[in-house]
């Protein structure tokens, strides 16, 4: 299986993973080895490799900034996908694509399933929107939609909230008004290898953790309990949390309010037994994958 964006958070996970799917052969490319918007080197790299499989983890994911510059979140989460497809069709490999929970309104009240109807409110979201139509127009074509993955090898705000109560002397203001489905990084890569190992070959799925999602706020909170009581690596008390019940106005791009996500068809597909959310924290803390 080809991996592109393979030192991303995600792709570094399906990396650390791969020697418990022996029977997966992973060939990792990161952006300096593989430019997924060079439609002539994924041709040149599928055709040698000639993989079954190809996992595109390489995206524009910075939300804020694709506001400011929707051409170029575009091109990556979207343009070059066709070029992708193209490299995909010509060696018969089925395409896995990852894809967002962003790509909703927020403005369904229970979790959003795969007959929903998409509609992005942010750029980021539009540009994922387009890239799952071009991936899903191609009949080996997979998408999976993920949310608010984290592990301690992710950069992002959820992964850091272990450091920072660990660092601050302060209280840290978390946003309690946007809801979502937390998803352990781990649990994400088991799940797409898992994918690939049982020969699923095309279709629209979702995977997150289990519970129901929740606020940033209730996750910080639940990682500063489990820190108090010892878990995890750091030593002295955390620092306070408390909830940001304000949009703080930093003026980056819209968010939808409420994406949670039900990952019960993918579950039922692949007979996964999924986790939830707060289960998960103590392998988290403890840096276990
Ligand atoms: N993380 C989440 O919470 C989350 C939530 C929903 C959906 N997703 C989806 O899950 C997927 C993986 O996310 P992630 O968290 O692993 O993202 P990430 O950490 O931002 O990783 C993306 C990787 O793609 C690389 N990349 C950028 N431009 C590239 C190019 N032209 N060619 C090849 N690689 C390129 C980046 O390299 P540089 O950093 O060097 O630019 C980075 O290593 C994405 O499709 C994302 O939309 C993630």
């Amino acid at each position: 299986m080809i991996l592109t964006g393979a030192n991303g958070g995600v792709g570094s996970i399906m990396q650390r993973m791969a020697p418990r799917y022996g029977n997966i052969s992973l060939l990792p490319y990161a952006k300096n080895e593989l430019d997924i918007t060079d439609a002539d080197a994924l041709a040149l790299c599928f055709n040698r490799a000639k993989p079954q499989y190809v996992l595109n983890t390489a995206a524009y994911t910075n939300v804020d900034m694709a506001e400011k510059d929707p051409a170029a979140a575009y091109r990556l989460n979207a343009g070059c996908l066709s070029g992708m497809v193209a490299a995909c069709r010509e060696c018969g490999a089925v395409l896995i694509h990852l894809s967002t929970d962003y790509v909703f309104d927020g403005k369904k009240l229970s979790p959003y399933t795969e007959d929903d109807r998409p509609a992005p409110v942010n750029e980021y979201g539009k540009s994922k929107r387009e890239g799952e139509r071009i991936v899903l127009s191609y009949e080996k074509g997979v998408v999976v939609r993920t949310s608010w993955v984290y592990s301690l090898f992710a950069k992002n705000f959820l992964a850091a909230i272990p450091r920072l109560l660990a660092e601050r002397k302060e209280p840290l203001y978390v946003d309690s008004i946007q809801v979502n489905s937390p998803t352990f990084a781990p649990d994400l890569a088991d799940a797409l290898y898992k994918l690939a190992g049982q020969g699923l070959a095309s279709g629209l799925y979702q995977y997150t953790s289990e519970g129901g999602g929740c606020d940033r706020y209730t996750f910080a909170t639940r990682i500063r309990e489990l820190m108090t009581g010892g878990v995890g690596s750091s030593s002295g008390i955390p620092a306070p949390v408390l909830p940001l019940t304000e949009d703080a106005g930093t003026g980056g791009a819209p968010r939808p309010l409420y994406t949670v996500m039900s990952p019960a068809l993918i579950g039922k597909e692949l007979g996964l037994d999924i986790p939830h959310w707060e289960d998960r924290l103590v392998k988290f803390l403890r840096n276990e994958i």
